[in-house]
């Protein structure tokens, strides 16, 4: 699996500091409230538990589940509802835990499903921040890295369903796409 990795963009090492800036900004910013942390599967979910391990505050964990991007490469425009919260989100502060934003399309159907069920107060952390992707407009409040349009893998990222298990973030060689 490593052998199919072209370069790594972020360590291991990087990535702890990241989580380590971000949760000590996330714990002065929360420290007296409660927030409902959610988890968007499948990508975010080695942030998510790395970052929430820097967080020194009471806080509460959920997950849920929405798809846009079906395996490939290039996101669908469409983004499904694949498994909801079990929490109830009315009056709650909610920081989303995101692993890319990129079109800004699946970021803007949860804001807009959070709102719609009444949360307090809405924010979004994400390892990863593609700007030059945006196709709607989305914006988040904690991010680790601000990434070129290339298309990542690793540390929670997929391509296929794959390379999530790798510890860092990386870009594959060209020949993994065209030997398919
Ligand atoms: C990826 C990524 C983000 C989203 C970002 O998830 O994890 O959640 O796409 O893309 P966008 O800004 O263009 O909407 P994906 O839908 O591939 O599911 P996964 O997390 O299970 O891989
Ligand atoms: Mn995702
Ligand atoms: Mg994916």
């Amino acid at each position: 699996m490593n052998n199919d990795i072209e370069k790594v963009l972020y360590s291991e090492e990087d990535i702890a500091a990241a989580c380590k800036r971000l949760g000590d900004q996330l714990t002065e910013d929360y420290k007296d409230k409660t927030p409902l942390i959610i988890c968007v599967l499948k990508g975010a979910i080695l942030f998510m538990t790395d970052v929430i391990r820097d967080m020194d505050i009471y806080a509460e964990i959920d997950f849920i589940d929405v798809s846009s991007y079906n395996g490939g490469t290039a996101s669908s425009g469409t983004i499904r509802l694949l498994k909801d919260l079990d929490t109830d989100v009315a009056g709650r502060d909610i920081l989303l835990v995101e692993d890319i934003i990129d079109t800004g399309r699946t970021l803007k159907y949860l804001e807009d499903l959070l709102k719609d069920r009444q949360a307090n107060s809405i924010k979004v952390c994400t390892l990863m921040d593609k700007p030059s992707g945006r196709v709607v407009e989305a914006k988040a409040d904690y991010v680790g890295f601000n990434v070129p349009s290339e298309f990542v893998v690793g540390y929670g990222l997929d391509y296929e369903e794959k390379y999530r298990n790798l510890p860092y973030v990386g870009v594959l060689k060209p020949s993994v796409y065209s030997d398919k």
